[in-house]
């Protein structure tokens, strides 16, 4: 039997609306399903990726970093992540759960207003060596629930500080994208409990799966 490459399921969404639960629980459920899938996140997932995290998340208050800088580091990350983890996983046999991957880029570089759509585009395609996700989930929920969410969390960082508006925005923006690119990024509504979003995510995963092997019978 040949090695079948694995697939790319990314997470996507505003601060709190439930990636890094749901990636826990969504590598659960693939092993549950016999198949052997990797978790990882962005920025991060490397070395190099891991150093540029902390850098962007915690800067020190006398540095600034302007937003080409930023477009930037998110993309020297990804690209070290692509190379290095996401390329040889798939190729493995591996699926890869991602905590954020492209889409932030384009969301969060564009609400910021540095680069314009098609310069995104662009470092995004350098950064992913064109590789892109067989399935994006877009986990939604009003700003103000995800703020209070990651509050409760006790995790505030540099970007939860920033105003509400902002992260409507971005809020705005990623169901914009799902809009442009439906075949690949799924809105999941995460508003409801853990129980119900996790519901809804592994219908998704469970129709790509079937998809696939749908697809295979036919050849
Ligand atoms: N569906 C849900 N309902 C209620 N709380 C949730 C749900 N999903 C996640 N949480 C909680 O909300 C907080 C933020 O979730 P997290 O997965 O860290 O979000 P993100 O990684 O997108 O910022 C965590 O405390 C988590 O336990
Ligand atoms: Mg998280």
């Amino acid at each position: 039997m040949g090695k079948k490459r694995g697939f790319l399921i990314t997470f996507e969404g505003i601060e709190g609306c439930g990636k890094s639960t749901a990636v826990r629980s969504i590598h659960q459920y693939l092993g549950n399903l016999g198949r052997t899938a990797l978790l990882t996140r962005e920025p991060g997932g490397t070395w190099l990726g891991e150093s540029i995290r902390e850098i962007l998340l915690n800067p020190p208050d006398t540095e600034d970093i302007d937003l080409t800088e930023e477009a930037f580091l998110f993309c020297a990350s990804r690209a070290a992540h692509t190379r290095k983890v996401i390329k040889p996983a798939l190729k493995g046999g591996y699926d890869i759960i991602s905590d954020r991957y492209l889409d932030s880029t384009f969301v969060y570089q564009g609400v910021a207003g540095g680069l314009e759509n098609d310069e995104l585009d662009y470092l995004n395609r350098i950064a992913t060596y064109g590789l892109m996700p067989d399935l994006t989930i877009l986990l939604d929920l009003p700003v103000d629930e995800g703020l209070s969410r990651r509050r409760g969390a006790g995790a505030m960082n540099r970007i939860d500080k920033k105003a509400i508006t902002y992260h409507s925005k971005v809020r705005e923006r990623f169901l914009e994208l799902a809009d442009m690119q439906s075949d690949r990024i799924k809105v999941v509504d995460s508003s409801g409990s853990r129980e119900m979003t996790l519901k809804r995510v592994k219908a998704h995963v469970d129709r790509l799966i079937q998809q696939v092997s749908d697809r295979k019978k036919k050849k």
